[in-house]
């Protein structure tokens, strides 16, 4: 079988991580090593929900980096809608440009919670809140670098993972090989789909860079974020070591049936379904909802 997806691995991405301990969320500046260009991955935008108050800390300090370090950003990638903290996207954009990028099924998460959030028809379920929309395999360039995305539903239908050089930006597809995967539980989520996404991933070359969304550092280990497509092959305790797909799924169904709604999830979808925008009541105000019994 020929790889269908143009990998160059002869490109290695500066990649800088930004831990957010709130969230458990890793944020990437991505730089083309022959240019300023840029692209960040997976922002957070800080939220005290108990007060209703958003804070920017994260975000400032992403903006930061890129203003010291001279950079031009291009892309603010999001892999998927994140249902554990909210996008700091626009925020970013405001100060530093660049292009919102999501993978194209976001217009199935905005109709199912759409739904779920009781939005009014002001409310576009067609993704255009975003300025890019990707497909299996498309194509951008960040800088002289180019970059392509890869359709991995299973965790949400509009996961992607997001490939540049030797450096892939996994979303929730896959955590450290310790963590395992992601939950497959969420509305329009499936095991056996992320499952087959997850072999997506592992069929790029062994020694790809692979660069986590979400680290919960388990059984008190240091918190990380990256590892390489050969480690996740030979450890990853949910998926690696010649595990089956019915392993996979009845393991999956069975675990995600014991976990609780993350944290911030009603505030997270709100937002992060509108590419990061905060929602605004009729007076315009910013304001958020929480369905009862829907979730
Ligand atoms: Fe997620």
């Amino acid at each position: 079988m020929t790889d269908p997806y143009p990998v160059r691995m002869d490109i290695r991405p500066d990649v800088q991580a930004f831990f957010d301990p709130a969230t458990n969320t890793i944020s990437y500046i991505v730089k083309d090593p022959t240019s300023d260009a840029c692209a960040i991955v997976d922002s957070v935008m800080d939220i005290d929900y108990a007060a209703g108050r958003i804070t920017h800390d994260h975000a400032d300090e992403l903006i930061r980096q890129v203003r010291a370090r001279g950079l031009r950003l291009e892309w603010i990638i999001e892999t998927h809608v994140h249902a554990d903290h909210l996008s700091a996207a626009p925020y970013i954009q405001q100060q530093l440009g660049g292009k919102i990028g999501i993978g194209a099924n976001i217009q199935v998460v905005q109709e199912t919670f759409g739904k779920v959030f009781n939005e009014g028809t002001e409310f576009q379920r067609d993704g255009s809140q975003f300025d890019r929309l990707f497909h299996d395999g498309d194509r951008y360039m960040v800088g002289n670098m180019p970059a392509f995305a890869i359709y991995t539903p299973g965790h949400t239908p509009a996961c992607m993972v997001h490939v540049t050089g030797d450096a892939a930006f996994v979303g929730d597809t896959l955590f450290m090989p310790d963590g395992g995967s992601a939950r497959a539980d969420f509305p329009g989520g499936d095991p056996a789909t992320l499952y087959d996404s997850i072999q997506k991933v592992l069929a790029l070359p062994d020694e790809m860079r692979l660069f986590m969304c979400h680290d919960y550092g388990p059984d008190g280990r240091e918190i990380a974020w990256e590892t390489t497509v050969a480690e996740q092959k030979a450890h990853n305790i949910h998926v690696g070591g010649g595990k089956t797909r019915d392993d996979f799924v009845r393991f999956r169904t069975e675990r995600d049936a014991t976990l609780e709604m993350p944290r911030l999830i009603i505030p997270s979808l709100q937002v992060n379904m509108r590419a990061g925008e905060v929602p605004r009541d009729k007076d315009g105000r910013p304001m958020l909802k929480v369905p009862l019994n829907a979730l």
